[in-house]
């Protein structure tokens, strides 16, 4: 375990706060989905649970290391996490936010401003509130995009605190936006800016 979180770290890249690092579908997408691609293949698309199976179903007959249950749990993760159907939520009003809105929307904690091709650290809570990790209702993962292209996941599970830490290398100023997966309520975005000068 403690291997797993010193490589995601020489790699700049995320975690959970307090990180237990926990293997989920992601992880197992990484062991298996990135002998041939990078993980932004499949992230960058949403598709229907039949789509994502004709998918999954098409890459495991090109791997063997792919298999049933494997496949089941991928197919399930990215059903829920990239669901066309699912619409990305955001605050309507950011000076009177509904109570759902205070327990999704990420709250940013980033700096305004980073020397240019240096590392910013986010540290994200979702949401204000903050949201509950027990099994009826957590955050299941929390993306990443920076200048608009999918950049990191982290996935959590029941237990954990609801916050992740990411560590994006910014080569120069651009907008960030977090979304928290939630496992009852779906998608909610937060936006912001980085300057790198
Ligand atoms: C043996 C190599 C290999 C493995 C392993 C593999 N892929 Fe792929 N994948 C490809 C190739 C080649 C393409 C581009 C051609 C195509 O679309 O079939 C591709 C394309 C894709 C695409 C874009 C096309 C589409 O249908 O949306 C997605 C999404 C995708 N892969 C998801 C996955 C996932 C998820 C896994 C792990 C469960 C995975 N791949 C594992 C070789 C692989």
């Amino acid at each position: 375990m403690k291997k797993a979180v010193i490589i995601m770290l020489s790699l700049g890249l995320v975690l959970a706060w307090g990180s237990t690092s926990f293997a989920g579908p992601k992880a197992l997408m990484e062991t298996l989905c990135t002998r041939c691609h990078k993980l932004k293949r499949p992230f960058t698309k949403k598709k229907t649970r039949a789509q994502w199976e004709a998918t999954v179903n098409r890459m495991a007959g090109r791997s063997p290391q792919i298999t049933a249950a494997n496949k089941a749990e991928i197919i399930d993760f990215l059903s829920k996490v990239r669901d066309v159907d699912a619409p990305v939520q955001t605050a309507k009003d950011a000076a009177k936010l509904t109570e759902k809105e205070k327990l999704h929307i990420p709250s940013i904690n980033a700096p305004r401003k980073v020397a240019a091709r240096s590392k910013a650290k986010i540290r994200v809570q979702i949401g204000k509130a903050p949201h509950p990790m027990n099994k009826e209702h957590y955050i299941y993962a929390v993306d990443l995009y920076v200048n608009n292209r999918w950049e990191d996941m982290v996935e959590l599970e029941p237990g954990q605190e609801p916050g992740v830490e990411f560590l994006p290398t910014m080569y120069k100023t651009f907008p960030i936006e977090i979304v928290s997966h939630c496992n009852v309520d779906g998608h909610w975005s937060a936006k912001t800016e980085i300057k790198a000068e």
